[in-house]
C-alpha cells in the first residue's frame, strides 16, 4: 500500500511507526519502534533519516525510553532520562535537530510537576507538539522559499532528499518545490542522485513520484553540465546545521553544487527551519562531520566497486561556506546568511 501523504514517524496507539527508508523506492515497509533502544537502532542505521525526522524520532525515543524507566522518585527518574537522553545523542553526530529536540524533551521532564506518570504522558505530549510544529514550519518555509525564487516557471535542482520524509512532513528543500509545483510554477526537478546512499535517486525521486512532481535524477556528476547548458534556473537544498555565520553543513556533495551554482551565477538556497541553527557554533569548521562505513563506498547491494587493498574515506556531509548560499529559507522568512544572527538568534 503506498501512502498520498508521506510521514516518516508516526505515533500509533503505544508505539512509533517508521517508513523504512533503506527499502524505498523498491518496498513500502513500516517498521514498529516500542522501545528508546530501537529507535536509537533505526537513527542510527539511517531507517529514519533527514535532520528534522530523526529529530521528531529522537523526541519519541525520550518518551518510550521515559516510559521504561522505573524510579522511586523525580531526581532518579531525570537521572535515568538524562541517560535515555545520552543513548540517542551518541545515534549521528551532524543534525543539531537531534540534540535540539532532546534537549527540548529534557526541558520538558524538568519544568514538569507532579507524578511520574504525568511526567511520561507530559514528555508524550511533547513530542507530538514537536513533530505537529515541524509540519507547520515546512509548510512556511514552502511558502518563504517560493517568494525568494527568481519569476517565472522554474527548473530547480535539490541534492539529497530533503523532503516529507525527512521531516514531520512536506520537507524543507522539497517543501519548497513541492510550494513552487502546487502554484504551477515548477517546470522540473531535476534531483542529484546522491552517492553513497543515494537519497536522491531513491527517495526524492519516490516522493516525487508519488505526487506526480516532474522530476529528472541525474549523478552528482552531471549537475555542473546541466548548468552549463543552462538547464538550471535555481538550487534549493536542506541543511544538517547551519552555524551563527551562515556556513551550512548538509549531505556531501552539496558543496560541490554550490560551487558550481556560484560559477554558473545560479542562485542556491538553503531551506532549513530555525531548529537547524546552531548560535552556539561561529563558523562551520566546528561542525562535526560524521563519518560512515566505508562499505558503502566500496559496495553497492552485494556487489563489490572496488580492488581489495585500497582504502576508503566516507564523510557523510560538507560544509557550503557562507559566501556561496544565496539566502537561508526559515519558517520566519529567507534571510542572506550574514542576517542569520541579527535576525533569528533572539527568537530561537
Ligand atoms: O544522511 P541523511 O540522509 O540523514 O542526510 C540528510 C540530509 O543531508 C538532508 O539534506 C538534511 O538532513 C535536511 S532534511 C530536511
Amino acid at each position: 500500500m503506498l501512502p498520498n501523504q508521506v510521514y516518516p514517524v508516526v505515533w500509533n496507539h503505544d508505539r512509533v511507526l517508521l517508513i523504512d527508508q533503506n527499502r524505498l523506492p523498491s518496498e513500502y515497509t513500516l517498521v514498529e519502534i516500542s522501545r528508546c533502544d530501537d529507535m536509537a537502532h533505526a537513527i542510527k542505521t539511517m531507517i529514519v533519516r533527514g535532520a528534522p525526522a530523526i529529530g521528531v524520532a529522537a523526541a519519541y525515543g525520550m518518551y518510550l525510553g521515559a516510559r521504561e524507566i522505573e524510579a522511586t522518585n523525580r531526581d532518579q527518574f531525570l537521572a535515568k532520562l538524562e541517560r535515555v537522553a545520552e543513548q540517542l545523542r551518541s545515534t549521528r553526530p551532524t543534525a543539531v535537530n537531534l540534540f535540539w529536540a532532546i534537549e527540548q524533551m529534557l526541558k520538558t521532564a524538568r519544568h514538569t510537576i507532579g507524578s511520574l506518570d504525568h511526567l511520561k504522558q507530559a514528555l508524550l505530549d511533547a513530542a507530538q507538539r514537536i513533530q505537529q510544529a515541524d509540519l507547520e514550519t515546512c509548510r512556511s518555509i514552502g511558502d518563504h522559499g517560493l517568494a525568494a525564487l527568481p519569476p517565472g516557471k522554474l527548473r530547480l535542482l535539490t541534492h539529497c532528499n530533503a523532503g516529507a520524509l525527512a521531516t514531520a512532513g512536506y520537507g524543507t528543500a522539497l517543501g519548497v518545490v513541492r510550494s513552487t509545483w502546487n502554484a504551477g510554477r515548477l517546470e522540473r526537478l531535476y534531483a542529484d542522485e546522491t552517492r553513497p546512499r543515494l537519497q536522491g535517486a531513491r527517495l526524492t525521486a519516490w516522493e516525487c513520484a508519488q505526487e506526480g512532481i516532474p522530476v529528472t535524477v541525474i549523478t552528482d556528476s552531471m549537475a555542473a553540465h546541466c548548468m552549463q547548458r543552462g538547464m538550471i534556473d535555481a538550487v534549493v537544498v536542506g541543511a544538517d546545521r547551519i552555524a551563527a555565520n551562515g556556513d551550512a553543513a548538509n549531505k556531501i556533495g552539496t558543496y560541490s553544487v554550490a560551487l558550481i551554482a556560484k560559477a554558473h551565477n545560479i542562485p542556491f538556497f538553503v531551506a532549513a527551519p530555525v531548529s537547524t541553527i546552531d548560535f552556539n557554533i561561529a563558523s562551520g569548521k566546528d561542525i562535526p562531520i560524521e563519518e560512515r562505513d566505508a562499505s558503502e563506498v566500496y559496495q553497492v547491494g552485494e556487489t563489490m566497486l572496488c580492488p581489495p587493498g585500497v582504502e576508503y574515506y566516507n564523510p557523510a556531509f560538507d560544509v557550503t561556506p557562507a559566501e556561496l548560499i544565496t539566502a537561508i529559507v526559515t519558517e520566519f522568512g529567507a534571510f542572506p546568511p550574514e542576517r542569520i544572527q541579527a535576525e533569528l538568534s533572539p527568537i530561537s
